[in-house]
C-alpha cells in the first residue's frame, strides 16, 4: 500500500474537526510555527512534516482530555497517518501520558517547545507591547523563575527537552520566540511596535 503523508491542509482540517477552542487552536498554531522554524534551523528536508506534527499533537485534548494522546493515536491510525508521524506526536506526552521517549530530533523539539511556547506567549501578552518583537530571552527567563507565573507550564519538562537537544536554554528560548513570530498576528499578539 502506498504511504499516505498528510499535508498541512489535511492536518488543519482534521484538527478543526476535533478542536474548536480558540486557545487550543492558537496553541496548535504556535507549536506548528516553532516546529517549522526548528526544522529550518536544523536544515531538515521535510519542514512540512515537522509542522504537521506540531499542528496535530493535541488533537484529542478538547474532546478526550482524560485519554490525552491515546485517542490521538487511535484517530491518526484510523486516518492512515504514517507510523513515524504518530510516534512523534505521542512523544510530546512522554512520561505524562505516553511511554514514547523522544529519540528523533523532531521528537525532542516538540517535547521541548510544547510547553515553552505557552510560557513565551504568556510572557508576551502580559507586556505593554503585547508583542514578540521586543521580547528578550531575559524576560522569558525571569518568568521561568517565577513559579507562580503560568504555573501550568512544567519547567522540568522543558529543561529535560533542552538537555536532550544538547542546546542551551537561552538558545532554545531565542529560537522559539523567532519561530512564533510568523503566527504572532493569528494568535493575538501585536506584529508592530507602537
Ligand atoms: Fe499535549
Ligand atoms: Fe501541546
Amino acid at each position: 500500500m502506498e504511504r499516505y503523508t498528510p499535508n498541512r491542509e489535511e492536518a488543519y482540517e482534521l484538527l478543526t474537526k476535533y478542536v474548536q477552542d480558540p486557545s487550543l487552536i492558537n496553541h496548535a498554531l504556535m507549536v506548528e510555527a516553532a516546529m517549522g522554524h526548528f526544522a529550518k534551523l536544523f536544515e531538515e528536508e521535510d519542514i512540512e512534516k515537522w509542522r504537521v506534527v506540531g499542528l496535530i499533537h493535541d488533537l484529542d485534548f478538547e474532546k478526550y482530555p482524560e485519554e490525552h494522546c491515546k485517542m490521538t493515536e487511535k484517530i491518526l491510525k484510523e486516518e492512515n497517518w504514517p507510523e513515524d508521524y504518530i510516534r512523534a506526536v505521542l512523544s510530546h506526552g512522554w512520561i505524562t501520558c505516553t511511554d514514547v521517549e523522544p529519540k528523533h530530533k523532531m521528537e525532542k523539539v516538540i517535547y521541548t517547545i510544547d510547553e515553552l511556547t505557552g510560557l513565551i506567549y504568556a510572557t508576551a501578552i502580559m507586556r505593554p507591547s503585547k508583542s514578540l518583537l521586543d521580547l528578550s530571552v531575559k524576560s522569558v527567563k525571569k518568568k521561568w523563575k517565577q513559579k507562580s507565573f503560568a504555573a501550568g507550564v512544567d519547567r522540568e519538562v522543558i529543561a529535560r527537552g533542552v538537555d536532550m537537544l544538547g542546546m542551551e536554554l537561552d538558545e532554545v528560548i531565542r529560537e522559539t520566540i523567532e519561530g512564533m513570530k510568523s503566527v504572532a498576528g493569528e494568535i493575538g499578539l501585536n506584529t508592530e511596535l507602537n
